[in-house]
């Protein structure tokens, strides 16, 4: 059978979506970054993933809600691909798994490891895993202009996980002992449709709480200031 012909969740015509775009989970933070572009335009609410299109220091960029989760962010990845995206950057939220990061700092993945199985066998039992990476001249970009911003930040491979709330006691230990600095919840689906579907994909994520240190949870609200700061970095770096 053939591959279905889309985009089917992101009601957009070609042209609505810029070859550069950041994506994002949380529907606010989008809204955030679009007020950072010049005359931005919605160009899709269908589904909740709304994308608004408009520039950034004249360059042509849109910012996309993906949704919670790799079914969903993989989906809109892989419509905004159809649609014409090129370059796709996640700005998204992480728990630290390495010691001296406060929150808002920034985690720049270098690999994301699929926690195997998904969410059904998260809860259950494991299955197999693979290997995801950012392109290099996106991550080298990521990393310069966080330099520049001057913000604390670790480098480093994420797990990416697709149950938020999986209780496993070994979780902390399993990842730290292979070198894995933060857990998220999309940068491996993102980071293999890039080699699948030829796009260059990136992420920096922001520090939101920590699994080795009493840092508690941070809000939206309370990430508002450092999503400013953020989204400069991951604006430049897009351009
Ligand atoms: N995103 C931010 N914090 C997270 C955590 N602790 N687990 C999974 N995804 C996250």
């Amino acid at each position: 059978m053939e591959r279905l012909i889309g985009p089917i969740h992101i009601k957009a015509k070609k042209g609505d979506v810029a070859e550069r775009v950041i994506v994002a989970g949380d529907p606010a933070r989008v809204e955030q970054v679009s007020k950072m572009l010049e005359n931005p335009r919605v160009v899709n609410t269908n589904r909740g993933f709304i994308i608004y299109t408009g520039a950034y220091k004249g360059v042509p960029v849109s910012v996309a809600v993906h949704g919670v989760g790799h079914p969903s962010s993989m989906l809109v990845v892989e419509e905004l691909a159809m649609l014409g995206a090129k370059v796709v950057i996640r700005f998204g939220t992480c728990g630290a798994m390495v010691k001296g990061l406060k929150i808002g700092d920034i985690v720049i993945p270098t690999a994301a490891a699929y926690y195997p199985g998904g969410a059904f066998y998260q809860y259950l039992k494991e299955a197999v895993c693979t290997a995801t990476a950012p392109h290099f001249d996106v991550l080298k970009t990521l990393v310069e202009e966080t330099q520049k911003a001057g913000v604390n930040y670790v480098l480093g491979p994420v797990v990416s996980s697709d149950a938020f709330y999986a209780e496993d006691p070994e979780f902390v230990k399993k990842w730290t002992s292979r070198g894995i600095v933060a857990v998220e919840m999309e940068c491996a689906g993102l980071f293999m449709l890039g080699a699948m579907r030829n796009l260059k994909t990136g992420a920096l994520l922001m520090v939101s709480d920590s699994l080795v240190e009493e840092l508690g949870f941070a809000s939206a609200e309370e990430l508002r200031e450092y999503v400013n700061r953020a989204s400069k970095i991951v604006l430049e770096a897009l351009i």
